[in-house]
């Protein structure tokens, strides 16, 4: 008997009439070999091959696809039934999809000005929901979300899968075992010609099947132009962050993280804009570095946006500055140099695939209702902000600025009108 057969037939529940989804809320575990509903938003890049590490659990379906370009909708669809053998129903608005009963998942890969309304609105539908990262494109969108998912009490994670890989969890044993003495710096960095190098493209009518009111949603009106759209929306602030938030969510987690720090820092200076590339169809900030100060060490970000190259070798990545030795990591493995050794430095490689194990880890979650899925909610909004305020010390003119999280405020005024984006008529801020 399955999870939907039991609840049907269960004398005591006979007179429930909550949505299913709601059922599976309640602290009952599923039982093995329940058919799980996954929902994906947003099919073209990231959210589809969420999905596709979804749908390598035999328990998983996908019944339906939303985008809000057609093309990639049908062509998606179309994937799935070839594969799976049954075409997924389609739909353009999310909320249609959110109406299903038989979704019990919701995977939201849309670009990031998009993951609060449709994260709420899932939550308040009574689904468990994976977001992308970065969790929200403002900070009091991540306070919203945070705020939503504790209210309806979902299970919820968010798409910062370096949290679920065997390489980073042995980096932090590495790093909490002591022997790189005391730490005093971070140094992460994030050096990718995507974020700079867009050719500049004229505004033009959008294409015939994309839905442009529906891709702008709640951002502020404006023009189509095709160099804003799939993917280069990230370098464009009413859509994205730069590689802040695109990079940065990613690499600042495995620093704060492998410090232990769970609260904002006490004070951060940013300097930075676009000099490398000053004509470029980008307006995040093509070179940029933030100081974040804790009480003894500090966390440094660094993008070089348009160049490839970078310290130790590697484009992106992270050091820890130890006493006795400097811990370099990022995707393909993590090295130590020995102080004043010169003997090569123990090198760790990857194993596993961090992002099956990450949705895979969250379907766990699901399954037995616990909320302390693989990346929190709680954690994805302490790095989105981490991001955020490090632009926003950029977008005010550079300087130092500290961020209270408690009075959502920061101590210098101009900085306040970036915490919270005026959503476009007629989207409505979610009020939890
Ligand atoms: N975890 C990771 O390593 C990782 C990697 C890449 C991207 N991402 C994140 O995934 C998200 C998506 O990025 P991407 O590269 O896939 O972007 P993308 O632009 O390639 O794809 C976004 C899709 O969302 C669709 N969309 C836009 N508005 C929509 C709406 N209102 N309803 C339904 N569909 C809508 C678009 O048509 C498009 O198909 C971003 O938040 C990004 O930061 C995460």
């Amino acid at each position: 008997m399955n999870r939907r057969t039991f609840i049907k037939s269960s004398a005591a529940l006979a007179a429930l009439t909550a949505p299913l989804s709601s059922v599976a809320s309640s602290s009952r575990a599923a039982a093995p070999g329940d058919t799980i509903n996954v929902g994906l938003i947003g099919c073209r890049n990231m959210g589809w091959g969420d999905l596709q590490a979804f749908l390598t659990h035999q328990e998983v379906r996908c019944p339906a696809l939303c985008d809000v370009d057609s093309q990639i909708l049908s062509d998606r669809a179309g994937e799935i039934a070839e594969k799976y053998g049954k075409r997924p129903d389609t739909y353009s608005d999310y909320r249609k999809l959110l109406d299903r009963k038989d979704i019990d998942i919701v995977v939201i890969g849309t670009p990031d000005h998009w993951h609060c309304l449709q994260f709420v609105d899932a939550c308040k539908a009574g689904k468990d929901v994976y977001v992308e990262k970065p969790l929200a494109n403002s900070i009091a969108e991540c306070d919203a979300m945070v705020a939503a998912a504790k209210r309806y009490s979902r299970v919820t994670t968010a798409g910062q899968q370096q949290r679920s890989g065997k390489l980073w969890h042995e980096m932090i044993e590495y790093l909490r075992s002591g022997k790189l003495g005391r730490i005093s710096r971070v140094h992460v960095w994030s050096n990718f010609a995507y974020a700079a190098m867009q050719p500049l493209n004229p505004d033009s009518a959008a294409p015939q099947g994309l839905d442009y009111e529906m891709w702008l949603g709640p951002a502020p009106e404006s023009p189509f132009n095709a160099g804003r759209l799939h993917g280069s929306w990230r370098m464009f602030w009413d859509y994205g962050g730069g590689l802040i938030t695109d990079w940065g969510v990613h690499l600042l987690d495995m620093a704060l993280w492998g410090m232990d720090v769970k609260t904002l820092p006490i004070r951060t200076l940013a300097g930075g804009g676009n000099f490398l590339f000053p004509d470029g169809a980008h307006q995040t900030f093509d070179t940029m570095s933030v100081v974040y100060q804790f009480k003894d060490f500090l966390i440094e970000w660094e993008n070089n946006s348009g160049v490839q190259t970078g310290p130790y070798g590697r484009n992106y990545g992270l050091s820890f500055r130890g006493a006795n030795g400097t811990l370099v990591a990022n995707r393909e493995s993590w090295e130590v140099y020995p102080e004043g050794d010169r003997t090569a430095p123990v090198k760790v490689a990857p194993s596993g695939n961090d992002h099956l194990a990450h949705v895979t880890g969250f379907l766990e979650c699901v399954k037995t209702r616990n909320p302390e899925t693989p990346c929190t909610v709680e954690n994805a909004s302490l790095c989105a902000k981490y991001s955020h305020i490090g632009n926003i010390g950029v977008r005010i003119g550079g300087g130092a600025l500290t961020y209270d999280d408690r009075k959502r405020k920061f101590d210098v005024a101009k900085a306040n009108s970036y915490i919270r984006p005026s959503y476009r008529s007629p989207w409505k801020f979610p009020e939890i």
